[in-house]
């Protein structure tokens, strides 16, 4: 299987997780356009989607999805998202596609949070996946200092500004043997909007598609 395929397995196995008549919550990425692609065919309807990305906002909008301001929502009881890698206690590297922040926000509404995606993103220590950071832009050249003093060679990625219009910062060398720990200390830095490890927004199932199919993993 292609790992578009496998994408798209995974894609379609997040809809047991999603109630009819309820407002779902939609990250962003690849792995979710086939997630919404599958939505927009299920035969009991959601009542709309709370979106992280103006990508996701205009794949649902095309599917006849009604996208309902985070603002106006409390709560969420499922919010499904890709990775750039997911670890095996469910903490995640997102922001790949420089939507980290508003997954964040929108995680964050979500009693519960379920990774979908492809087989290579499962892996032991997180950190193979260069770090996304996005970060004020006058703080940008302090951000990358600080990270060369933890070891990590920091840059700024090329032609990107998030949908909040800031650049993001991708780190490379990182060896997060403590996910949490990191996280709670990048957020600390002055500038940096969001950090893109998600321990404290850690996902409790991960859909991974594989060779032999869907692996549920609860974590
Ligand atoms: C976007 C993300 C994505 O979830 C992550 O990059 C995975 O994307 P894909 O499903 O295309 O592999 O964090 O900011």
């Amino acid at each position: 299987m292609t790992q578009d395929e496998l994408k798209a397995l995974v894609g379609l196995a997040a809809l047991q997780y999603v109630t009819a008549g309820q407002i779902v919550g939609v990250g962003t990425g690849s792995t979710v356009d086939k997630f919404i692609d599958a939505l927009a065919t299920a035969k009991d309807p959601v009542a709309g989607a709370v979106s992280s990305s103006v990508r996701s906002t205009q794949r649902l909008q095309a599917c006849g999805i009604r996208v309902v301001e985070a603002t106006g929502v409390q709560r969420l009881s499922v919010y499904i998202d890709g990775a750039d890698e997911i670890d095996h206690q469910g903490r995640m590297i997102k922001g790949g596609g420089a939507a980290l922040t508003r997954e964040k926000i929108v995680a964050d509404l979500a009693d519960r949070i379920v990774c979908i995606a492809d087989e290579s993103k499962w892996v032991q220590t997180l950190g193979q996946f260069p770090l996304p950071i996005e970060v004020i832009q006058m703080a940008v050249p302090q951000v990358i200092r600080r990270f060369a003093a933890l070891g990590g060679q920091a840059q700024v990625r090329a032609g990107v500004l998030t949908d909040n219009g800031h650049p993001i910062v991708d780190v490379r060398g990182l060896k997060i043997s403590d996910p949490l720990a990191l996280e709670l200390e990048v957020n600390q830095w002055p500038g940096v909007v969001t950090v893109g490890i998600f321990a404290r927004h850690r996902a409790s199932v991960c859909l991974l598609g594989t060779a032999q199919g869907v692996r549920t993993i609860e974590l």
